[in-house]
């Protein structure tokens, strides 16, 4: 099975989300694997005006309340399905455009600058971050903005899969390698909503 056949067997289980959130809202920004939890959008810094890229945008939720803030946004997702799910969803919004493509092909192919790149339990967590992190250093502007969040470090590391592989460093590793990479970066985890509860990585990094 490939990955894109991965993730569209994914998309077929995956539900909608809420229509409203539990503060009445019809679009926000979750960085967690919980609702109502965890920070909102002020972590991408001003959006108004600033072009704005998601890689693994899924069904297009989290970007579509980007773009009502004024962002020029742009998501990147592997599978055609939810390129459709989220043209057919949020596809009236100004400002906002869905693209099936593989996150490291549509940067390489691209000769544009972003000021904001972010990922949410997305295609940075699936992809080998030596060949991700340049990559988006190479189309974020200096000063630009790279967030992302996903699940915490396991023992492992990398968990190897046949067709899709998760990169679980912890905090301190990712600050590392985006150092390395041109970034200033900070990672941590924010505790789970309850006790017990597994937390969520999220790196904030801007480019130097
Ligand atoms: C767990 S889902 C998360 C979707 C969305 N960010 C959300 O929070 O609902 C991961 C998404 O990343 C996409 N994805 C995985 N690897 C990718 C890659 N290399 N390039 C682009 N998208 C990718 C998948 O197709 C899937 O829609």
């Amino acid at each position: 099975m490939s990955a894109v056949e991965v993730w569209e067997r994914y998309a077929s289980n995956s539900r909608p989300r809420r229509a409203v959130n539990a503060a009445g809202a019809s679009t926000w920004l979750n960085w967690t694997q919980y609702p109502d939890h965890g920070p909102d959008e002020s972590v991408l810094g001003d959006l108004a005006g600033r072009r704005v890229l998601e890689l693994g945008s899924g069904s297009g939720a989290n970007l579509a309340h980007l773009a009502t803030l004024g962002g020029n946004c742009t998501g990147v997702d592997l599978a055609p399905s939810r390129t459709s799910t989220a043209v057919a969803e949020w596809g009236h919004l100004p400002g906002l455009e869905f693209v099936t493509a593989d996150a490291v092909a549509y940067l390489a192919e691209k000769d544009e600058v972003f000021d904001v790149m972010y990922s949410i339990f997305g295609a940075v967590w699936f992809t080998d971050p030596a060949i991700l992190l340049p990559a988006v250093r190479d189309r974020l502007r200096p000063g630009g903005v790279l967030a992302f969040s996903q699940l915490p470090a396991t023992e492992a590391g990398v968990i190897a899969g046949p067709a899709v592989s998760k990169w679980n460093y912890p905090a301190d590793q990712w600050e590392k390698m985006l150092a390395d990479t041109g970034f200033t970066a900070t990672a941590s985890v924010i505790p789970g909503p309850a006790d017990g509860e597994v937390g969520t990585l999220l790196v904030h990094a801007t480019a130097v």
